[in-house]
């Protein structure tokens, strides 16, 4: 999101209670996030900042970058730091995590994570970490069978966030969805986001341009789908359209299916 949207979303996305922002190197959004959580007036303990280092700084500019997005961001830490994408670098993954740890160490980074990774980068991400990584910060939405790197993301004691939940907009022409949001009388986002969250150890992220959308978010937590509408919804992950794939970044994806 430009600069220009997040003025236009952000201000009352925080005065309505979100905080959860989710920004990164490649966004080039990071100093209007900055000055408008500052402008907001909220202490800085009150926002949950994710940004996310861009595979072509994995090396020698790892750190200096790091300091760029914080700067940027106006703070002296973020609260997650990911690594965006596991291809696009030559580093080695073990100095990849290394790097993560160093700035956890330099008090720059509370917790720290990795995005897009698959089952087997994950494992191998996990054992060569001396310490817990918070996140996996993958594509997930209905029509994506995201079974197997969930349940390796869980079972790293790690939680999935889930990017994309609306498919970038696909779920509002799916009549299933409609149906559900017709006989439970609640809203398609409403809907979705709340089967999102109805997964274990799994948050979500989502976006809008728009402030008089913002609206649709209230009310997320105080209902639940029932297992019938999870499971209906969850057969939607037969089409397993991926969304987001930019050659050269990401990793031999998992297949779909049950874990194993
Ligand atoms: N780690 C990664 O590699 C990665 C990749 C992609 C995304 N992400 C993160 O995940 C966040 C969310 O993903 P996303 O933005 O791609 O996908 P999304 O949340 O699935 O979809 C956002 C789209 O849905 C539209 N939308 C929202 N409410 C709507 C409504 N009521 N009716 C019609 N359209 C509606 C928005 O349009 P309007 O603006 O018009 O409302 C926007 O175009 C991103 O902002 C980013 O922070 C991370």
């Amino acid at each position: 999101m430009d600069g220009q949207a997040l003025a236009r979303v952000l201000p009352p996305a925080l005065e309505m209670g979100l905080r959860h922002i989710d920004t990164a190197q490649i966004y080039r959004n990071e100093a209007a996030v900055g000055d408008l959580v500052r402008a907001s007036g909220l202490r800085r303990s009150d926002v949950f900042l994710t940004t996310k280092v861009w595979p072509a700084n994995y090396g020698k500019r790892f750190d200096t970058s790091l300091d760029e997005s914080l700067r940027h961001l106006g703070t002296d830490h973020v609260d997650l730091l990911l690594l965006h994408w596991p291809e696009g670098s030559d580093v080695p993954l073990a100095d990849q995590v290394g790097a993560l740890a160093r700035a956890q160490d330099a008090g720059k980074a509370r917790m720290i994570g990795v995005s897009n990774f698959d089952s087997a980068r994950l494992a191998a991400a996990a054992s060569l970490s001396d310490r817990p990584l918070a996140t996996n910060q993958v594509e997930f939405h209905p029509f994506l069978d995201q079974r197997r790197i969930h349940a390796a993301t869980r079972n790293a004691g790690m939680l999935l966030t889930a990017y994309c939940p609306l498919a970038v907009g696909r779920v509002f022409s799916e009549p299933l969805l409609a149906e559900i949001a017709r006989e439970t009388g609640r809203s398609i986002v409403q809907i979705v986001l709340r089967w999102v969250l109805e997964h274990e150890k799994m948050a979500a992220l989502t976006r809008t341009s728009r402030a008089d959308r913002l609206e649709q978010y209230r009310g997320l937590f105080n209902f639940t789908l029932g297992r019938d509408h999870m499971a209906a919804i969850a057969t939607l992950g037969v089409r397993h359209e991926r969304i987001v794939n930019p050659a050269g970044l990401t990793p031999i994806w998992d297949v779909p299916g049950p874990p194993q």
